[in-house]
């Protein structure tokens, strides 16, 4: 596999056409091509053509027991891929009136059409549709459903601009659509629905940019994401070595829990950088990296979070220290992401 990986910008439209159009051109030949989504990147291949799909497996190394989520072109389209159960026709219509195009993935039985190595081999499918004007833009014109993983190598840290796909990706794919950094930075919030009374249960099985509390007044919210040592959570993605740069990663809990090692070099992972949160003065850190400089707002950390977490991995220094963060909202969201980067190196 090598390619020359092409990088095509979209920020005046002349050349936004060109790049639509060479992304579709390219999808109707079975190939795959980096798409820019509100969450996160994606690597995107006909959804229904096995053999593309095939391609996204190979360019991200990723292994076949992980399923991809199908994007669709239209919020009115699930039946395209998935069998909606009666008992929650009234609820999935709900949550798709309400958050599509967006960041929310439901989980739903799914149709012979949809190839076994899409799901691997499971029952059912995940499903969004992606609300980013190129995204829909390229779906709009290819018009078929479009399987879409978070465009890096298996394992790694989510790519929120282009030229971390291009960093994680470069020469293994022929086409990079570039539309700017990623509006929430977070992967999509994944959900499976079971009927219930008087309200439907719903289960979050990937925190991300919709909380507990956007999905509250659809039913009752259980989050399920499974503790990385427990085992395979209900989403096979969740891997504990899931997120991780290359360098050791740290989550503290409290400052105390931090007493640096002669000789070794450390960068921190900072919340808003504040002297009063007690992190700054634990060492003579090589690089501190703020994710919501000032007061600390959740949803600016996420935008940064994966940016920043790539830099610092950059960086070769012996550990990266992150600040721990409120676990509510996106909070939810990027401590698990963590606590998997630092699970990988613990014992
Ligand atoms: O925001 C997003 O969801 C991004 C953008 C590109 O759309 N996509 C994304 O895909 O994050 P990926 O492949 O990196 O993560 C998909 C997750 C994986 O954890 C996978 O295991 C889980 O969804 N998943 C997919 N199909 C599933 C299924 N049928 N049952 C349970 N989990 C599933
Ligand atoms: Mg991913």
């Amino acid at each position: 596999m090598s390619y020359v990986t092409a990088v095509l910008r979209t920020d005046e439209p002349p050349l936004m056409h060109q790049a639509v159009e060479e992304a579709v051109r390219l999808l109707r030949e079975g190939e795959v091509v980096a798409l820019p989504t509100e969450t996160v990147y994606g690597l995107a291949a006909n959804a229904l053509d096995p053999v593309a799909v095939t391609k996204i497996f190979e360019a991200k190394e990723r292994p076949t027991f992980d399923p991809l989520i199908v994007h669709l072109p239209r919020k009115d389209q699930i039946d395209l891929v998935a069998e909606v159960p009666q008992e929650i026709v009234h609820t999935v219509k709900q949550l798709t009136e309400r958050f599509w195009p967006g960041p929310l993935t439901l989980l739903l039985p799914k149709k012979p059409v949809v190839p076994d190595i899409v799901t691997a081999g499971l029952p059912t499918v995940a499903v969004r549709v992606s609300s980013n004007g190129i995204f829909k833009r390229v779906i709009g014109a290819f018009d078929k459903p479009l399987a879409a993983p978070s465009a890096n190598r298996f394992g790694s840290i989510s790519p929120t601009s282009a030229s971390a796909v291009l960093s994680e990706l470069d020469g293994r794919i022929h086409l990079i659509v570039d539309a700017g950094a990623s509006l929430y930075g977070l992967e999509s919030t994944i959900i499976r629905i079971e009927p219930g009374t008087p309200k439907p249960f719903i289960t979050i099985v990937r925190p991300g940019p919709l909380t507990p509390d956007d999905l509250k007044p659809y039913g009752k919210v259980k989050v399920a994401i499974r503790s990385v040592i427990d085992g395979p959570s209900d989403s096979p993605g969740q891997l504990a070595s899931h997120y991780a740069p290359r360098t050791p990663l740290r989550l503290l809990s409290r400052p105390s829990d931090f007493i640096p090692e002669e000789g070794k070099r450390y960068a921190l992972m900072s919340y808003r950088g504040e002297e009063k949160d007690g992190y700054l003065h634990l060492c003579d850190w090589e690089e501190v990296m703020m994710l919501s400089p000032g007061n600390g707002k959740l949803p600016e950390a996420a935008v940064r979070f994966f940016h920043v977490l790539r830099r610092l991995d950059e960086l070769g220094v012996d550990e990266i220290i992150a600040e721990p963060l409120h676990e509510h909202g996106m909070g939810i969201a990027m401590m698990d992401k963590l606590r998997r980067a630092s699970v990988r190196f613990a014992s």
